[in-house]
């Protein structure tokens, strides 16, 4: 007999949480989705009438909100009624690496995910399906039961019971609802068939049975490190091409064009930037590092490692190039970075490659002005941990004397007046769209544009007399 499934708990509303729920509310209207958080502002802005104001921005997200919301998707702090009233609940929290302890710097924090596995042993009622949806290393299933099993609160009462599923998600952000509307396809990884299917019952309201996959819990968390892995080495193998492109004259964008046409190897996942960024990728490879450490298998680890090494270098090396085409110093001299998200159609800056380069300019000298579409300010402030400059702060010579530089945020693009560059850090439309004619005029001369992402107008930047650098474009250096 099918396990009956009415209400549906996931604990979390992220990047991951708030979208994926919000689908499958959409998906299945007979079914009730109550997403909890801790963070109250969160769900504030979840619950905002003003849907410009949903704490994540994700193109096509808004419109699924006002379908569902409130009909059959609820958010709360609620954590306990939610737990009570549920047969499955996903865990979906953040899961941060470790910065001291064992496995420092390589391992995932598990201290959210127990936190939750202990709310769900204390609340749940009856018999509860607990699904891991947040990235987490191999074995983390074990942990949860573990904690679900022994909890005392759960030994007294002999009537709940549960089944722990690994259900990964391999939404990409800036897609999120695309992926979640066609995924490539639903893993799910357990030892109970009837819990599994009781899962997959939920998807196959919209994705094809064909796309489901059955698996161990195992093979399950691995794949999703896996996946993450794979695609962030395409990302490192080919921004390494892109420096040996620029000293032998060959040019990254032909390069990924003619290797993507073998069909072994595919087009996708080859577009040379300024680094990967975003909450997987890194820390998905460093506890892949970490768990073939701990078994012992060092050149694996090695290997894995050697990814996030070259994007950190890579990171690097465009801040140097910045400093070396601007005659070696940047002190004082006012840069405009366009773009500050790790990619576009996203808010998230987490390990976005801007936060280093940007770090690293501000270091040296310079006077940024930062621009992003969807990117607050105190994001910003936050993550390059200095403070914006305020206008009433804004003496030369104090500056001078530290020869350490500052930042500004603009909310506008028409920004260019006596800069000496732009850096185009992430891949935003509007970008395209500059009027180089008219940004140059109000320029420094030579003034530079560095195009980390290769989208701006080429022709268009050097017919207005400014000075192009294109990441992995060597055409120009070797004749
Ligand atoms: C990734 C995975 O794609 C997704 O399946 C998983 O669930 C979560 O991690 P995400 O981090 O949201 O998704 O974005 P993704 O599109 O994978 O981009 C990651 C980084 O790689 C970005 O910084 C992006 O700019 C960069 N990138 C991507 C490139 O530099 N070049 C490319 O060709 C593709
Ligand atoms: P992701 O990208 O994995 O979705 P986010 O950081 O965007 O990660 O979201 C994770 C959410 O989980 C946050 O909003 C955080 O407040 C929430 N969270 C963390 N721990 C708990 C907990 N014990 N109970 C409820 N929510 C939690």
């Amino acid at each position: 007999m099918n396990i009956p499934i009415k209400n549906i708990c996931c604990i979390g509303a992220g990047y991951v949480g708030g979208p994926t729920m919000t689908m499958m509310a959409s998906k299945c209207p007979d079914l009730i989705f109550h997403v909890v958080d801790i963070n109250k502002k969160r769900i504030e802005s979840w619950n905002n009438k003003d849907l410009s104001k949903l704490p994540i921005f994700e193109p096509g997200l808004e419109e699924l909100i006002a379908k569902t919301r409130n009909k059959n998707l609820f958010f709360s702090t609620n954590i306990k009624e939610a737990i009570e009233s549920s047969e499955i609940i996903f865990i979906s929290v953040n899961t941060p690496t470790k910065n001291k302890g064992l496995g420092a710097g390589k391992l995932s924090d598990l201290k959210y995910v127990e936190a939750c596995a202990r709310e769900v042993a204390r609340y749940s009622k009856g018999y509860t399906i607990v699904v891991e949806k947040s990235t987490l290393p191999v074995r983390t299933a074990e942990v949860i039961k573990n904690i679900l099993n022994s909890s005392e609160s759960n030994s007294k009462r002999e009537e709940i019971s549960f089944d722990v599923l690994s259900n990964p998600e391999f939404l990409a952000e800036g897609t999120a609802i695309k992926d979640l509307d066609s995924p490539d396809r639903v893993l799910i990884g357990g030892d109970n068939k009837k819990a599994m299917i009781a899962l997959s019952d939920i998807y196959k309201a919209w994705v094809p049975e064909e796309k489901i996959l059955f698996t161990n819990i195992w093979s399950s968390e691995l794949a999703k490190l896996t996946s993450n892995a794979f695609l962030a080495q395409r990302i490192s193998s080919i921004n390494s091409i892109s420096a040996i492109c620029e000293v032998t004259g060959a040019d990254v964008r032909e390069v990924s064009r003619a290797i993507g046409k073998d069909t072994r190897i595919g087009s996708k996942f080859l577009d040379s930037g300024p680094g990967f960024g975003g909450s997987c990728f890194k820390k998905d490879i460093l506890n892949l590092v970490y768990l073939a450490e701990y078994f012992d298998l060092h050149d694996v680890a090695s290997f894995w490692e050697g990814v996030v090494n070259i994007n950190n270098w890579h990171q690097r090396r465009i801040a140097e190039i910045v400093i070396r085409k601007l005659f070696g110093t940047i002190t004082g001299k006012k840069i405009i970075v366009l773009g500050f998200a790790f990619k576009a159609n996203t808010n998230d800056t987490r390990e976005s490659a801007a936060i280093r380069i940007c770090q690293d300019l501000i270091e040296e000298g310079a006077d940024l002005i930062i621009h992003d579409p969807k990117v607050s300010p105190d994001q910003i402030e936050k993550d390059l941990k200095i403070k914006q400059i305020s206008e009433t702060n804004t003496n030369p010579d104090s500056l001078l004397k530290s020869q350490i530089g500052q930042w500004k945020f603009s909310k506008n693009i028409d920004i260019f007046d006596d800069a000496h560059a732009i850096l185009v850090l992430t891949e935003w439309e509007e970008y395209k769209h500059i009027e180089w004619q008219k940004a140059s005029k109000k320029m420094v001369k030579p003034s530079w544009v560095f195009d980390s992402r290769s989208i701006v107008n080429a022709e268009e930047v050097i017919k207005s007399g400014l000075k192009l650098w294109r990441l992995g474009d060597g055409s120009k250096t070797k004749k």
